[in-house]
Parts: structure tokens; sequence; C-alpha cells
């Protein structure tokens, strides 16, 4: 790709500054406008930071009548997924509602292509795995539904307004920069890794693992654990392709390898060489036993290919970041 000028939008959070961080290394300029809701200000490794809520309308305005991009990442979100069920207006308006502001003000100053952030929760209960894109989408939680809505309007949009994007569903973000100068750091922290290493650094309290009667060959669920720089890299193929003429669409990025909970707190404890405390809780509601990606459509169409596959890598990176914070 050339030089470019790029957008990240929630930027200096964990997936968006692994994002900045290959931009900047492949010498793109970037602007990142991150309100520090969640985010922090010295993830961003380069670029500028401009901190404000991108769900404003006068802002977006003025944004895209000062700069021209090249294209633009949309990471900013509410992620919760227990959250979202208590409170899910909080979540159709930060995630669906502050969406279409966005592609509305992206619609009337002709800016583009799009590179948005998507889940897995876009599935719901697999009826199969390891899944594809034809997979039916049946979310259960509003977190997921906030995140389907998106996906529908960026898909009438692109046919309306021949609005280009690309809706990236990622399976479970993990690891970290590989030099830990960033990596995951969520408040509340609901993921199994950082809760499994801060465990035993005693930053969070014992791992609950939640059922150990699932139809897995251990009992734990089982999840398709993605390092985020090879989520990093899937944005800048999706951006490349759409920039070069590509098809708008969806993609999964996943390793297309399940690991059980089980592995991880093994693998876990390897790494960082003491056993993570664990107690034992029962299944918790909507959470399947297997999630498992099909990535072959990113692999076949943008050239995409995970480099940090292995469980142990993944880990040590993660904790080498969690250790770098004491
Ligand atoms: N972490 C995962 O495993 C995972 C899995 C699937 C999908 N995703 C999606 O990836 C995206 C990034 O996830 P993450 O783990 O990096 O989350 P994160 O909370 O670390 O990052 C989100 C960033 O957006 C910013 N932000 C939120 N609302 C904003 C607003 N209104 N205006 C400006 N900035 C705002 C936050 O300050 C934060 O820096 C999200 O859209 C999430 O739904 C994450």
């Amino acid at each position: 790709m050339k030089t470019s000028t790029f957008l990240v939008i929630g930027g200096a959070g964990y997936i968006g500054s692994h994002l900045v961080k290959a931009l900047i290394e492949q010498e793109h300029r970037v602007l990142v406008v991150d309100n520090l809701s969640a985010g922090k200000a010295s993830a961003v490794l380069g670029g500028e930071l401009l901190v404000h809520d991108f769900d404003d309308r006068a802002f977006l305005d003025s944004l895209f009548k000062t700069h021209q991009f090249d294209g633009v990442f949309h990471f900013a979100s509410q992620i919760v997924v227990s959250e979202s069920v208590k409170d899910p207006g909080k979540y159709y308006r930060a995630n669906t509602a502050a969406t279409l502001t966005l592609l509305e003000a992206m619609r009337d100053h002709d800016v583009g292509p799009l590179v948005f952030s998507s889940t897995a929760a876009v599935y719901g209960e697999p009826q199969y795995t390891p899944i594809d894109e034809n997979h039916p989408t049946n979310a259960v939680n509003p977190y997921g539904r906030s995140k389907l809505m998106v996906e529908q309007m960026l898909q009438d949009f692109a046919n309306a307004y021949q609005q280009q994007y690309v809706a990236l569903r990622y399976f479970n973000a993990a690891g970290a920069d590989p030099q830990a100068r960033i990596g995951e750091q969520h408040n509340p922290e609901t993921h199994l890794i950082p809760l499994a290493l801060q465990a035993i650094t005693g930053k969070c309290p014992p791992l609950q693992l939640f059922g150990q009667d699932y139809d897995t060959p251990d009992g734990t669920c089982i999840r398709d654990y993605i390092h985020v720089d090879d989520l990093a890299s899937a944005h800048i193929l999706a951006m490349n392709y759409l920039i070069n003429g590509g098809d708008s669409g969806v993609f999964n990025i996943g390793n297309g390898q399940g690991y059980s909970v089980n592995e991880v707190i093994q693998t876990a404890s390897k790494v960082a060489e003491k056993q993570v405390p664990v107690t034992y809780a029962p299944r918790r509601a909507g959470d399947p036993a297997r999630l498992v990606a099909d990535a072959n459509r990113a692999k076949q169409v943008l050239g995409w290919q995970p480099k940090y596959a292995d469980l142990t890598l993944i880990i040590q990176h993660a904790w080498a970041w969690e250790k770098s914070r004491h």
C-alpha cells in the first residue's frame, strides 16, 4: 500500500492501538479519535490523538472538512456482554446509533472505505463448527445484536450509496505487542487470558471457571484465540482490498483452532511458571460449548495468514505485557 492517511476511531483501545502501531510501522499517517472512556493515550504509539467522542455530527463534519482520509477503521464500542443484557439502551446508543451518525457523515462528505470491528457474537449459538460466514446470524444478546444491526446498516448503505465496507467478525482477541509496549487493559476485565494471568499476579481474584460439563473433551468451553497483531494485519489487508476495489462484505478472523478453558489455564500456568488459582462455578447462561472460526474466506480473498497462531506464544506475549505493568 502507498503511504496513506487513515482515521482510526477507538484507536487508543486494546485492538485499535495494535492497528495504529502496525500502520505507523508501514509509515502511514494516522489520526486517532478516542474519547479515552476505555482507552489510554499512552497506548497510541504514533500518529496524532484527538480526544473526542466520535458520536458528534458537528465534530465529524469539521473533521471531514479539514482532513482528507483514504479510509476509516472503526473500533469504538461498548463491549461487555453481561452489561449489554442489563442495559441494552447503552449498547444500541453507543454501538448502533453512534455508528449511524458516522456512516451518514462519511456518506455526506464522501469519505471511505470503512473497516468495522464486528464480532463472532453475531452468530449466537452455533449450529455447526467451524463457523463460516454463511452460518446464520442469530445473536443472543444486545451486544451481538447491536453489532449485527451495524452490519445490516453497512450493507444497506453500500447498496444505496456505494459506501464500501468490510466487517471483520473477530473471535477471541488475545496476546499483546511482542515487545510488550502495549497490550490488553480492559476495566472491568472480562477476557479469559488476562483474568488467568492477573489471578496469578494477585491483581484479580482466583479465576472463576464456569462449567465443566460441556460436551467437549475436557468438559470446559472451547474458544478460538486470535493474536491481536494478527487482527491488526487483517485490518490492513481488508483496507487494501477495499482501496483496490474489492467488494464489500464480512470476514471471520480467527485461528480456526479451538482451545478449552482448561488448556488455557494449563498453558498460562506453564508460561508464568505458577499455577493459575481457580474456583469452580456452574455454567453461565448463553455460553456456547464451542466457538471456532472458519477463516478461509479471509485467507483466500484478503491473503491473510495468522503469524502467531500458537497458544503458548499468545500467552507468552500477554504475560510479558502483564509483567511490564507491575
Ligand atoms: N476484545 C475482543 O476479544 C473483541 C472480540 C470481538 C469484537 N471486538 C470488537 O473490537 C472492538 C475493539 O475492542 P477492544 O477490545 O479493543 O475494546 P476497547 O474498549 O479496548 O477499545 C475501544 C476503544 O473505543 C473508545 N471509545 C468507546 N466509545 C467511544 C466514543 N463514543 N467515542 C470515541 N471513542 C470511544 C474507548 O475509549 C476505547 O479506546 C470493539 O468494537 C469490540 O466490539 C473485540
